[in-house]
């Protein structure tokens, strides 16, 4: 039995994967096991910022592998208590929780904007307004607060207490409001919705707003987040800051993390017992994560990431003029969305045929997510592809 055969008898059948075996990978290309080369404008779903075994992560997690891999969280470990401060240092938070996964992440957020309002004051604040076409996750609470049925499809009942409203649109969110909403999860650029921003005057309303109600504000960085889109957190491109914040995909660069970043305020809705995971923050991840972070955040690395976005954009977008199938290119930073009019999953196959790695979403949108130190002349190879295919 060849390694595909097996997967396919022995594991779930939940995801559609396509026929290829990858068996290695090192910066921005991936090999199969026939050796062929890809050049990756994935990353594992913006996952492998730093491309596949950076030498410094391969490095780090040799050291720490042979260190101290896990004690739990009933102790102390200096590359949790150092990753924590670095991500506080880098951003509005004032305090992080750790998980495993994006999911993870948000139903901890999920968790804490409830907490927060469980005074003995007698508040019933509890639901959570989210976003049409948003994704949170597939855990009971992030796939009720995701906004696509096809997510939600089978698992009733769903929780209690969320809210949909359209993206974008504030007299939407004003509609919404009462007294027993607790907060807003949204994420700042939707990804597996489309690849669509927020509009920055919406995002400021929404801003205003929850102050005006004391609602917390929750961001889903989980893919945004991590210079995916030019800035070490992609509401920095807004000016305005969350009350929580959750990451994990590219985070410890592929190693399963995810966190949840609050304020001093909103981080009083947990107290000693009120949430817990096994596995969060190890000192393996963590490690990895403070070498990720430290590379990640240099303000050169960042910029770069935005030239390279703002170029790979410019070049999709000068097809439109020859390739009418294409209907929209957006996006931040090296994350980029190309909608087409066409079906996009035979394009993404004509890609892996060339040897480009890129994905699929929303029936006609391509995503691409490449490693943040994808070069221009690969982002040219791309293209010269792309129009060979279209
Ligand atoms: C914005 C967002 N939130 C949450 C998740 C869920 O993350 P995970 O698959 O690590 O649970 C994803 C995954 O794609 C995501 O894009």
């Amino acid at each position: 039995m060849n390694t595909i055969e097996k997967t396919d008898q022995y594991i779930f059948n939940t995801y559609g994967r396509i026929k290829k075996v990858f068996v290695k990978g090192e910066g921005s290309t991936l090999w199969d096991e026939d050796g062929k080369k890809y050049t990756d404008f994935l990353a594992g779903i913006a996952v492998c910022s730093l491309g596949h075994c950076h030498p410094s992560i391969t490095e780090t997690i040799t050291h720490q592998a042979s260190t101290l891999i896990h004690v739990s969280n009933l102790y102390y470990t200096q590359p949790q208590a150092d990753l924590a401060k670095m991500l506080v240092e880098k951003s509005f938070a004032d305090r992080v929780f750790f998980a495993n996964s994006g999911a993870e992440a948000n139903e901890a957020a999920i968790k804490l904007a409830r907490r927060y309002f469980n005074r003995d004051d007698g508040n019933k604040r509890y639901k959570i307004i989210s976003m049409k076409q948003s994704f949170h996750g597939r855990t009971m609470a992030t796939l009720t607060a995701t906004g696509q049925d096809k997510i939600k499809y089978g698992f009733n009942p769903l929780l209690d207490g969320f809210i949909h409203i359209p993206f974008n649109d504030i007299n939407a969110l004003k509609d919404a409001l009462d007294d027993t909403v607790c907060g807003v999860i949204m994420e700042p650029v939707q990804g597996e919705g489309g690849v669509v921003a927020a509009d920055p005057q919406y995002l400021k309303s929404v801003r205003e707003l929850c102050d005006k109600e004391g609602l917390l504000l929750i961001f889903d960085e989980v893919q945004t987040g991590m210079g995916r889109c030019g800035r070490l957190f992609a509401h920095e491109i807004y000016d305005i800051k969350p009350d929580i914040m959750t990451l994990a995909k590219a985070l410890a660069n592929g190693l399963p993390m995810g966190a949840m970043l609050a304020t001093e305020k909103a981080a009083q809705g947990f107290t000693i017992g009120s949430h817990a995971s096994t596995f969060g923050g190890t000192p393996l991840v963590a490690s990895v994560a403070l070498t990720a972070l430290s590379i990640i955040s240099k303000p050169q690395f960042l910029q770069e990431c935005r030239e390279k976005g703002q170029y790979f954009r410019e070049r999709l977008n000068s097809l439109k003029h020859n390739y009418t199938v294409i209907k929209d290119v957006r996006g931040e930073g090296l994350l980029v969305g190309m909608e087409l009019n066409i079906e996009a999953a035979p394009i993404v196959e004509k890609c892996l045929e060339k040897g480009f790695i890129i994905n699929a979403i929303q029936g006609n949108t391509l995503r691409f997510a490449p490693p943040l130190i994808i070069t221009k002349g690969e982002i040219d190879s791309l293209v010269e592809a792309l129009k060979s295919i279209l």
